[in-house]
């Protein structure tokens, strides 16, 4: 029952009572309040109403038949764990009221009761229910964003993957993330921290690829005033600025010996050291690494230092290419379907026939790849329905069956590959994949001139991972490039 004469409803209440008149006066006291009130005279059918879920604060009486307020209270928090209830005792049942605040009501009221008494309490217990459901709602959206729930994907891989991050969570082990660029190292430290005992601290994430080493220093350790041109002031560090929290080193590998040395020693000594400052300051963070590489193999031909390595390396978390969870991708892509819609006025639908299309596709670029080709899909399909025309994929990602030539396997002909149907030793491997990855990003250089975002977004990377590739394979960005 809902009272029309109140504008803005300011809590639902539910009063029980099996005394007729004790029960009316109560409401209409309540109603005057401008709270919406419901009233029951027996605990059955209060069941009945909370079990509809509209009611914020329950306030029964502790005498009643032939369900008494204890039993009541007891079932009403199986219905509705999130309910507050006051109980209303006669005087003398001191006893009753304990056990009922025992056993999670919120607070009680003695009979006779003074008007204001009672309007205080009420008060107080629909401020504590706004207040549960403000947090509950915070942790559902928290966990949703950052924890294991963002993590979509239910392989067999994947499930391997969150047993062993929750694992890990509960301790302060270091932990070296390793996967290939797009499968989602972030999203899995991002969950590490959230499900750690430092979630309400600090989560903070630095590229080591993004930033020159003499800025990275800085940022990683913070500098005192006047250590170098241009430190006008004393600056605090992402370690201090992590404190209590966890910092994510990521892309660990792009950094240089000097660069790793100094880290190592933060890393052992559990303190850091300002750039320009002699005193060290002590800081509890933990740390999750993160790289695309093979890093025994950068640790085997010493581009990265084998100590930093083995302190980094406490517990390795490796992130699953795509192109081994295919039995994800029907999942990933509704749910980056499903964030596209939410943004666009025209909903879209996948179709069977665009996520079977999907499914042969090897996913180069992996989770990353599939969020761009979702996105652009939903922004450009002609339908509502997506197909799979839709879905334009690289040829050389597809998967096929065997192939005995280059050619028959999607792969363009180049000099590199066709040498290797001819000749006994042919290329290696690497040589062929840095092949096609340097055509791939000129033919994108081409098309988008300048706009290196652009020229990332069509290849499925980040553009730090363009960058970090142009740079390896040599190509100089075009003059005038904005990132
Ligand atoms: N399992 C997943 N569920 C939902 N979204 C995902 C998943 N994995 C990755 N993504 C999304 O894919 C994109 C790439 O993920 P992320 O940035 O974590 O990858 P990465 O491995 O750190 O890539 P890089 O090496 O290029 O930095 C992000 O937009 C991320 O939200
Ligand atoms: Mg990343």
């Amino acid at each position: 029952m809902t009272d029309a004469t109140t504008p803005v409803p300011r809590g639902r209440i539910l009063v029980v009572d099996d005394q007729c008149n004790m029960r009316a006066t109560t409401a209409l006291l309540l109603r005057a309040e401008g709270y919406t009130v419901s009233e029951s005279a027996t605990g059955e059918e209060a069941l009945g109403v909370l079990a509809q879920g509209r009611v914020d604060l329950l306030l029964t009486d502790l005498k009643m038949e032939p369900m008494d307020g204890l039993t009541l209270l007891k079932r009403a928090l199986e219905v509705a764990p999130r309910l507050q209830v006051i109980m209303m005792t006669a005087f003398g049942s001191i006893d009753s009221a304990v056990e009922a605040m025992r056993l999670g009501a919120y607070d009680y009221v003695t009979k006779p009761f003074k008007e204001g008494e009672l309007r205080y309490r009420v008060e107080r217990a629909l401020d504590r229910a706004k207040l549960q459901a403000a947090v509950a709602n915070f942790a559902t959206e928290f966990n949703q964003r950052h924890g294991l729930s963002a993590l979509v994907g239910r392989s067999q891989a994947m499930r391997d993957l969150t047993t062993r991050l929750l694992r890990v969570a509960q301790s302060d082990a270091t932990v070296l993330i390793q996967g290939e660029s797009g499968t989602g190292k972030e999203l899995v430290a991002r969950a590490l921290h959230a499900h750690s005992r430092r979630s309400g601290q600090p989560f903070v994430p630095v590229n080591c690829a993004a930033i020159s080493e003499t800025l990275l220093e800085s940022e990683l350790f913070g500098h005192a005033k006047g250590a170098f041109t241009g430190a006008v002031k004393t600056r605090r560090g992402l370690f201090e600025e992590a404190d209590n929290g966890t910092l994510f080193i990521d892309e660990v590998t792009e950094t240089s010996p000097t660069f790793q040395s100094k880290l190592l020693r933060t890393l052992q000594d559990g303190e850091v050291r300002r750039v320009g400052e002699s005193t060290a300051l002590r800081v509890d963070v933990r740390i999750a690494a993160a790289t695309n590489r093979d890093i025994e193999l950068e640790v085997k031909e010493k581009r990265f230092r084998q100590d930093l390595y083995y302190r980094l390396n406490v517990v390795m978390l490796r992130v699953p290419p795509l192109r081994e969870r295919l039995e994800d991708v029907p999942a990933l892509a509704e749910h980056f379907l499903e964030r596209a819609n939410a943004r666009s006025p025209r909903p879209r639908r996948l179709s069977a026939l665009a996520v079977e299309h999907l499914m042969t596709y090897s996913f180069p670029g992996n989770v990353r790849e599939l969020e761009n080709l979702v996105e652009q899909a939903a922004a450009l399909a002609e339908a509502d329905e997506l197909l799979p025309e839709d879905f334009p994929l690289r040829p050389q990602g597809r998967v096929l069956p065997a192939a005995t030539t280059p050619e028959a396997a999607g792969l363009p002909p180049t000099d590199a590959v066709r040498a290797t149907g001819t000749e006994a030793t042919g290329p290696t491997l690497a040589s062929v994949v840095e092949d096609a990855e340097r055509r791939a990003i000129i033919q994108a250089l081409e098309r988008h001139g300048v706009d290196l975002a652009r020229v990332a977004d069509e290849l499925g990377v980040s553009s730090t991972t363009l960058w970090r590739k142009m740079k390896r394979l040599n190509l100089r960005p075009p003059a005038g490039a904005r990132e």
